[in-house]
């Protein structure tokens, strides 16, 4: 048999944790809170595939040919309109890259701007695939503290004095992976600020921020950035469907022009079908209406959930209140290893992601993740249930 010699960028061998919790929970007879999908009983489907005819009834030939790099300028113009909207993000046509899902923007950014040994700052916890992304190109991480209005701006300033060398502050300003916190205004403000003044880049990746169901909007840490410190990236992913695999950044003309030359060396450019089947969406329904409908829901979820933790979960437990997003964030006192808490449960027939592969550094004992969005009612109160049974046993063992 050959051994491979993989670069070192290659995760090792038995690294992938989150891939096999994610094996182990899609058993049918498992209710499932450890992934992150959207509710696929919501995604638009009629009016979606009424839109793919009517690109190819438009303009086949020109959807099924190789496409520009920044992506296709109707919808990169209202992706601009939006993130104005939404947002308060400002910029001009040549300021946005469309990218193959945010995920994309993410190594593009990494790619461009970390060398081996370069120090990215991250949310402790933090999105776990961003760390993956940036570990291949050799980051070295410092977690940077949070309590309920998000990322910690005088832990932030700490860390920044502390490793002057620091080149990127990567955040998920609302209702974060995994904790479903949002950042304060003012930290927005100041975040800003300190990029500009300890001239480092802030990632402000935003996937969620438009399923709010509760509470007041808070604009984009990007609406506050003069110097083009920060770099902006949505998706469509959360909005519309993550199968057709659009997101974006809005950054500095500079900084798109150099992600547009890695992305053409990574995939030419993002899907023409998707990108002109968006556009013609757009048209003829109302997003901002299917948007709310999605929160709605996930807003019943959540409600949901959090009274099944109220109802099963011991004394003393701890949970995140998000006013928006898909997920919340549990913490267990006198639990040291949720790996193994989540095995029990694997029992008791209902899973989660254990909180550890979602620090930098060191992880908080008896942390994990619930995912609402998409679990059926009936299976959000059994799920609690089961969950709150399993962790009765594990606090009489
Ligand atoms: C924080 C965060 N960033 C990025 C992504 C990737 O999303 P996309 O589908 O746009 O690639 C996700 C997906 O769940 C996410 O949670």
């Amino acid at each position: 048999m050959t051994k491979f010699n993989f670069s070192k960028r290659v995760p090792a061998d038995g690294t992938d944790a989150v891939g096999v919790i994610l094996k182990a929970a899609a058993d049918p007879k498992i209710i499932s809170f450890a992934g992150g999908l959207p509710a696929p009983e919501l995604f638009p489907v009629k009016a979606m595939k009424e839109a793919v005819d009517q690109v190819f009834a438009e303009r086949g030939q020109e959807v099924m040919q190789y496409g520009a790099a920044k992506g296709v300028t109707a919808l990169r113009e209202l992706v601009l309109q939006r993130v104005k909207e939404k947002e308060n993000v400002t910029g001009q046509l040549d300021n946005v890259l469309m990218t193959t899902g945010s995920e994309q923007a993410l190594d593009l950014v990494g790619k461009a701007f970390v060398n081996p040994g370069d120090t990215v700052l991250v949310e402790q916890p933090t999105y776990l695939c961003a760390l993956d992304v940036f570990k291949s190109y050799g980051a070295n991480f410092v977690g940077v503290e949070m309590d309920e209005a998000g990322m910690k701006m005088d832990a932030l300033e700490e860390a920044l004095k502390a490793h002057p060398e620091a080149k990127l502050v990567y955040t998920v300003p609302n209702f974060q992976n995994p904790t479903g916190r949002t950042m304060a205004l003012k930290r927005r403000e100041k975040l800003a600020e300190l990029a500009a003044k300890y001239d480092v880049y802030v990632l402000e990746d935003n996937p969620y921020g438009e399923i709010r169901f509760k509470g007041q909007h808070v604009p984009a840490v990007k609406s506050f950035d003069k110097t083009g410190h920060v770099f902006y990236m949505g998706t469509f992913s959360k909005t519309l469907a993550p199968g057709f695999r659009l997101g974006w950044v809005v950054a500095d003309e500079a900084v798109v022009n150099k992600l547009t030359v890695l992305k053409q060396s990574a995939d030419l450019h993002t899907d023409n079908l998707a990108q002109y089947a968006v556009v013609e969406f757009l048209k003829h329904n109302d997003l901002d209406a299917h948007v709310k409908q999605i929160s709605d829901l996930y807003g019943q979820r959540k409600a949901l959930m959090t009274e099944g933790l109220e109802k099963y979960f011991p004394q003393g437990v701890k949970y995140t209140d998000p006013e928006g997003g898909m997920f919340l964030w549990v913490e267990v006192p006198g639990v040291e290893d949720t790996v193994e808490l989540f095995k029990q449960c694997l029992e008791h027939n209902v899973a989660f992601v254990p909180g550890d592969p979602f620090y930098a550094g060191e992880p908080q004992p008896g942390a994990f993740r619930l995912n609402y969005s998409n679990a059926q009612e009936d299976q959000i109160k059994a799920g609690m249930k089961q969950l709150g049974e399993a962790l009765q046993d594990e606090g009489e063992n």
